[in-house]
């Protein structure tokens, strides 16, 4: 059957501004440029902002509108500050993306009080600021909107090595759900992405290591890594109007990782 070109309009992000955290590398960069691709105007947030320069170019050579914003997410003055700056040149946020994220290996008995916290800090902290501050300011407009955290498999599941990671994700979907329950009657969306493994900064080249092959080899049903572009259904799909009555889910994008045999 042919599809009505009204039902493909409901995934077009024309005419809505979308901030995504942490855009500077990785999931961040590619889902910038997939949601400008989709009609969006992309704010992008980082803390080094001289690393966003080629990006905001790339989404203007393919005539896409893009503002860099310096953002910490540990800050709440940084995070208030990033969202000021997009509302004087865009007006309201309409979609947040909650990807800015860290990773840190160390035994469950070696783990320090420093890299607990800091974890904390920007993978759960940091999504709850950019999150309460995207809503507050939604709510105060009297806009819908759309927040969509990316968390990760490791907030449903335990892994060697990654206490204080699988954590904060683990608390990135409760808090997901607690904002959809919280903000559905205002008509603000909040949902959460749970990649499986990609290549990025964050995998650090495990990936293509022969331990990291032959892992994705037993451990993922479709025997690969997930590669940037998998995502891309997920996150159209959640910042757009075809996700209308979608709120408080998690939406695993991760060959079945999840669902591997015992
Ligand atoms: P990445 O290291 O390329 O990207 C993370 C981004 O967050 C970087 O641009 C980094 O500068 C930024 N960031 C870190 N701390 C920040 C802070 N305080 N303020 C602002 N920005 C900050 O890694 P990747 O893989 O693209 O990670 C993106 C998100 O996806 C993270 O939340 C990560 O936990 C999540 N994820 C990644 C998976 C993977 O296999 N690569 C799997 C599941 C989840």
């Amino acid at each position: 059957m042919k599809e009505s070109p009204t039902v493909l309009q409901k995934f077009s992000l024309v005419g809505k501004t979308v901030l995504v955290t942490g855009a500077s590398s990785g999931i961040g960069a590619h889902l910038a440029k997939t949601l400008s691709a989709a009609g969006a105007r992309v704010v992008i947030g980082a803390r080094r902002i001289d690393r966003l320069d080629q990006l905001a170019a790339d989404i203007r050579a393919n005539g896409g509108e893009v503002l860099p914003v310096a953002m910490d997410v540990t800050s709440r003055e940084s995070v208030e500050l990033a969202f000021d700056a997009a509302e004087k040149v865009f007006g309201v946020i309409d979609v947040v993306v909650n990807n800015a994220g860290i990773a840190h290996h160390e035994t469950a008995l070696k783990l320090t009080e420093e890299h607990w916290r800091e974890m904390i800090s920007t993978n759960l902290d940091g999504v709850w600021r950019v999150a309460q501050c995207g809503a507050q300011r939604m709510a105060k407009a009297k806009r819908p909107g759309s927040i969509i955290n990316i968390a990760s498999i490791m907030g449903l599941g335990v892994k060697h090595l990654v206490s204080h990671y699988c954590t904060a994700k683990a608390g990135v979907i409760q808090l997901t759900k607690s904002l959809a329950l919280e903000l559905a009657h205002r008509q603000i969306r909040v949902n959460a992405i749970a990649p499986g493994f990609y290549q990025t900064e964050i995998t650090d080249g495990f990936l293509d290591s022969d331990m990291g092959t032959s892992y994705m080899r037993e451990f993922v049903p479709m025997r690969r890594a997930g590669q940037l572009e998998d995502l891309e259904g997920a996150i159209l799909l959640l910042a757009s109007d075809a996700a209308a009555y979608i709120t408080g889910t998690v939406l695993p994008v991760d060959g079945g990782h999840l669902v591997r045999t015992l």
